[in-house]
């Protein structure tokens, strides 16, 4: 037995495997070396070339399958040392081994002899290293080394980590706020349009009552109190136009489809250019969420009709395919680039497509110069509404 070996230990009643992935990293504390190695002269010099280069380390030397496999796990090495040829088991065994349970522990082969197509064989296999027995003064350095770029792959992973976890926070963090901004356009669309709605109606009624008892004598005061209705009537319009803007009332009480016909009818009023819609999907009770990211989606793109294309008619066709709903809106106009479409300055298409994606949907775009461009939204369907769809968690 080598000195400060305890190959014994893997021979007796093994306990749970040690949990060794909150241990500090090696660097802060003595490494634990796993040395597979049959012949005790062997496995004495291997220790001494590694004192020898400085390494504060615990060494446990195993000779067996049983014993290496039971070693892996309870003493959670830093790092793998192995013969290549052994008489009970063989060094590329527990290469394939310790690749499975431990892939990110480096392993070197410390042998007697390697030809040169093994060694090279065994390195493609996930070896990181070979030293011949004869040249022992190279372990030190290369166990160094093979530490040195361990430390840095888990360097790596960790930041890899921190950027896939805040990447997944923004998400919800985005889908919370988009939530929160639909929720409060909702609440507030509803109050400009109850409370100042009726405030004025009442203000309109006063004004009729006071106009019927103004004097005859005094045409002036009616004529003042005929402009008085008339912007009483005009701010009403204006209330009504800022709460539907907001929320279109039409989405939460006709449905999707009707809002989006809705829609389209003002976006050809306002503008004159012709909208037409054909759908063949019946309006369903889909859950608010859905309905709102959809709905928004296609405002956005007829604002960008309305900004960039130059179109002079605009076709939206909304089908159902394959448990999807597909809204394709297709303008005339000059036709959006494919730089335009990869671009990421702007923010509509990227909103756009972030939106989809809080649906499980995606939106693509194509543009052909000169002829139009056409944007299609593909959702899956969602089941009808359930009741009120909670919050999502920020
Ligand atoms: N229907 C379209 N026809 C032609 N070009 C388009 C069309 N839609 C978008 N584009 C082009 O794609 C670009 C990106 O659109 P996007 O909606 O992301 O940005 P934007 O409308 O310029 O700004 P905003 O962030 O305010 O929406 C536009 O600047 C425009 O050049
Ligand atoms: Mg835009």
């Amino acid at each position: 037995m080598t000195p400060g070996s305890d190959a014994d230990a893997a021979s007796s009643a093994a306990p749970p495997p040690a949990d060794h992935a909150r241990d500090p990293p090696p660097a802060e504390r003595e490494l634990r070396v796993l040395l597979l190695e049959d012949n005790t002269p062997h496995a004495e010099l291997v220790e001494h070339f590694l004192r020898e280069s400085g390494l504060k380390f615990r060494l446990v030397r195993v000779e067996t399958r049983e014993d290496f496999i039971a070693q892996i796990e309870q003493l959670g090495p830093d790092m793998i040392l192995s013969d290549y040829a052994l008489p009970a088991f063989d060094g590329y065994a527990a290469l394939t081994i310790a690749k499975e349970r431990v892939p990110n522990t480096p392993f070197i082969f410390v042998t007697g002899t390697m030809g040169e197509e093994v060694a090279i064989e065994t390195l493609k296999s996930g070896a990181t290293d070979y030293v011949l027995k004869t040249r022992l003064a190279r372990l030190g350095p290369a166990v160094h080394r093979a530490l040195r770029e361990a430390a840095d792959r888990r360097e790596r992973q960790r930041a890899e980590d921190k950027l896939r976890r805040s990447l997944e926070q923004l998400r919800a963090l985005t889908t919370y706020l988009q939530y929160v901004r639909e929720e409060e356009r909702t609440r507030i669309a509803r109050e400009v349009h109850d409370e100042l709605g009726q405030a004025l109606t009442g203000l309109k009624l006063d004004m009729s009552w006071l106009a019927s008892r103004l004097p005859k004598t005094s045409p002036e005061l009616a004529a003042k109190a005929r402009t008085m209705t008339e912007h009483i009537d005009e701010t009403i319009q204006t209330v009504r136009r800022i709460a539907t803007e907001l929320r279109p009332g039409i989405l939460d009480s006709l449905g999707l489809v009707a809002a989006i016909e809705w829609q389209a009818n003002e976006f050809q009023t306002r503008t004159g250019i012709p909208c037409q819609v054909r759908s063949t999907v019946a309006d369903t009770e889909w859950e608010h969420d859905f309905t709102t990211v959809f709905f928004r989606i296609f405002q956005e793109t007829l604002t960008n009709i309305i900004r960039h294309a130059k179109a002079t008619r605009v076709e939206v066709r909304l089908n159902e395919e394959a448990g999807h709903l597909v809204l394709v809106v297709k303008d005339n106009g000059r036709g959006i680039s494919e730089e335009e479409i990869a671009g990421t300055k702007s923010l509509g298409l990227v909103g756009m497509r972030e939106r989809a994606m809080l649906i499980g949907g995606e939106v693509s775009l194509q543009g052909r110069p000169g002829k139009g461009t056409s944007v299609a939204l593909r959702v899956p369907l969602p089941g009808p509404k359930a009741g009120d769809s909670p919050a999502p968690a920020p």
